[in-house]
């Protein structure tokens, strides 16, 4: 286990931002948690670090962030049911590749989503039309307040729309070590999402392989997304706001074209983006923050931008957005 003081966090952050850490712990297995448990460093202000893609750091962080770099992933199946082990660390994108491989359903939808395995759950991730909810079978957890190892399964987790008891209840409390996912070896594809179907049809693919399902979604992704690679971001910085059936019917009064989905629960769920775009900030740029030009829902760093700066235009979306649909905008990325 090394321990690093004083280290930057720009290479740790998809925004690509400057922060600076107190002290910065790479963990490779449990035993390195046991460690720092006993060491009492579970005492101070720390912070569980994964691919750093859904993060945003405002100012530097005083206290110990820990990166989780465990690797490996395995299979057993029985019957039906594939099930797939990955530890915390794996790239999100290489377990979906790995079932790829070896030709098992269910992640295709959900592929090149930046991250690692042990964010998914924290997060609830989702892609067309799928969510990590419908395959999660359980996850190992060390506990920073006892140095115990608790096992969650679907329902101790309490998903809901990019949400669970990670980033609620047990917020800073858990840190997933690995995941397991629950699989079907006869699953039907999801190709409902319309970008999906229209690809398809593009690339006159009638009977499409789970491999053809993860191309097509990349490819989808490649256009429409900023590549956090080259162009700092963090994916959807908001998150898709929920309303009831007054609210739509008040707003399609005004707004006959608002983009909108129906939720199995008699709700349903705004596309931030649109309602992004129609206040005028697709493509927009203040300072070093742009809006992305192919998807109003991604903030991107022009190159030079502080923490705070992006912090700062989402909050003027959130607030340009209250004001023309009476709807607050909730960030979906943690701030730091
Ligand atoms: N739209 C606009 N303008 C925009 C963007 C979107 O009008 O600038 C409207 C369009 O009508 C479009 C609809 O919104 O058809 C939906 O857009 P999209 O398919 O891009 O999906 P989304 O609801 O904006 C969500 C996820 C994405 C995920 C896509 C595809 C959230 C917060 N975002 O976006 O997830 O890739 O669906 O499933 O739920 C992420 O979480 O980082 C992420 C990229």
């Amino acid at each position: 286990m090394e321990v690093q003081h004083n280290i930057s966090l720009k290479n740790h952050n998809t925004f690509g931002v400057e922060a600076i850490a107190n002290t910065f712990i790479e963990v490779h297995n449990e035993k390195d948690l046991v460690d720092i448990f006993k060491q009492g460093i579970f005492k101070e202000p720390f912070f569980i670090l994964g691919g750093g893609s859904n993060i945003l750091f405002t100012k530097d962080f005083e206290g110990t962030i820990i990166k989780i770099n465990n690797k490996g992933i395995q299979h057993f199946i029985e019957g039906n049911n594939i099930y797939i082990t990955a530890a915390a660390g794996e790239i999100w994108n290489d377990l979906v590749w790995y079932c790829i491989d070896h030709n098992f359903p269910g992640l295709e939808n959900m592929a090149l989503i930046p991250g690692t395995v042990g964010a998914s759950p924290v997060q609830n991730i989702g892609a067309y039309g799928v969510e990590l909810m419908d395959i999660f079978h359980t996850c190992r957890a060390f506990d920073s307040y006892t140095g115990e190892i608790r096992t969650f399964t679907n329902k101790d987790c309490a998903f809901t729309y990019r949400d669970s008891i990670f980033k609620s209840k047990y917020k800073g409390r858990y840190i997933i070590m690995s995941v397991t996912y629950n699989l079907k070896i006869h699953t039907p594809l999801n190709t409902s999402y319309g970008s999906i179907e229209n690809e398809l049809v593009k690339r006159s693919i009638s009977k499409p392989t789970i491999k053809d399902i993860a191309e097509v979604v990349s490819h989808i992704r490649v256009e429409k997304l900023p590549d956090p690679t080259t162009i700092g971001n963090a994916g959807s910085f908001f998150k898709n706001p929920i309303i009831d059936v007054n609210k739509l019917n008040n707003l399609l009064k005004i707004y006959p074209d608002i983009a909108y989905y129906t939720l199995d629960n008699g709700l349903y769920k705004l596309a931030a983006g649109w309602l992004i775009e129609t206040c005028g900030w697709k493509g927009k740029q203040v300072g070093n923050v742009i809006i992305w030009k192919n998807q109003a829902l991604v903030i991107t760093n022009s190159g030079k931008a502080t923490g705070i700066e992006i912090y700062d235009v989402s909050s003027l979306i959130i607030k340009d957005v209250q004001l023309k649909f009476d709807i607050e905008l909730e960030r979906e990325v943690n701030i730091l």
